[in-house]
């Protein structure tokens, strides 16, 4: 369908602890178990309480998919079984391609002060599934930054846009099965933003601060949900706007993989069996890659 992007639903964000206790707010993947494909999960945490954060997420495993981290304020730190370690702190991305298996560990770096930030999970299609983990650290630095239309700012993460002619990109291109669109928008107060959207991405937004409204394909404008994802109907066209005060978005895009979802905690695959091999692999010490062992 040509033309603006209507809102298809609100998936509402609710408080959640994961980890050792942190506390956060998720909406995809939350207790509904909505989703958008490729994207399986999306959680903010965001709180100037320690207590809320102090306990982070010793080491546990992932197989199957993707993990994204954005930091916005403190930091943190990850380690995993590939031998990796970054810091991350505010502006910076942590992409992880868990794939057959990875066990690592994200922990605060501060014992005071604001942690805000956010972690997206992205499918994987069945044949990346079991292929070797990777890990990326993009520094806020390696991110572009675009100036749009009057008072819009874009930071790109993830993808490519097209805008009158020049093309935009992003820090990375993500994996091609999914073409991830991951974007940090600032709006100044009245100021409305319009972008393409290739019509063949499933797309939502995910407002975080002030309010955003949506113009639809009749031009009337409706109010999104603060902290909630909402979810964008077919169309080739974005248009939005900062109602009162300024507003920051994330806006996220891809490829929808239209593959089964079989989801055990931390392991995304596509079948129970394969579920049940994660979990016996788990247990096996089987999960990782072998480290390349040196004397035959
Ligand atoms: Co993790």
């Amino acid at each position: 369908m040509q033309g603006h992007r209507d809102l298809r639903e609100v998936i509402t964000s609710v408080p959640a602890s994961d980890g050792a206790g942190v506390r956060l707010r998720r909406s995809l993947g939350g207790p509904t178990g909505q989703r958008v494909d490729p994207f399986l999960m999306l959680d903010e945490f965001f709180s100037d309480d320690p207590n809320d954060y102090l306990a982070g997420f010793p080491s546990h495993p992932h197989r199957g998919f993707e993990t994204v981290t954005y930091m916005l304020d403190g930091r943190m730190r990850h380690e995993d079984s590939c031998g990796n370690r970054g810091d991350l702190g505010p502006g910076d991305v942590q992409w992880m391609t868990a794939a057959r298996g990875i066990i690592h560990s994200e922990m605060p770096q501060q014992t005071a002060g604001r942690m805000r930030g956010f972690q997206l999970w992205l499918n994987l299609p069945a044949s990346a599934k079991m292929q070797p983990a990777a890990y990326r650290d993009i520094p806020a630095s390696d991110i572009p930054e675009y100036s749009l239309s009057a008072g819009c700012q874009m930071r790109l993460i993830a993808g490519a846009l097209s805008i009158e002619g020049k093309v935009l990109r992003g820090a990375t291109l993500g994996q091609p099965s999914t073409a991830p669109l991951f974007a940090d928008l600032r709006l100044l107060p009245g100021a409305t933003i319009e972008l393409p959207i290739a019509r063949e991405l499933s797309a939502f937004v995910y407002p975080y601060d002030g309010a955003v409204e949506l113009l639809g394909s009749d031009g009337a404008p409706r109010s999104l949900p603060l902290q909630g994802a909402a979810v964008l109907d077919d169309g080739d066209r974005l248009a939005l706007r900062a109602s009162h005060g300024a507003a920051r978005l994330l806006l996220l895009a891809g490829r929808a993989l239209n593959e089964p979802v079989v989801q055990y905690g931390p392991f995304v695959m596509n079948t129970r069996a394969e579920i049940e091999q994660a979990v016996d692999d788990y247990r096996n010490g089987r999960l990782v890659e072998p480290a390349r062992s040196s004397s035959g």
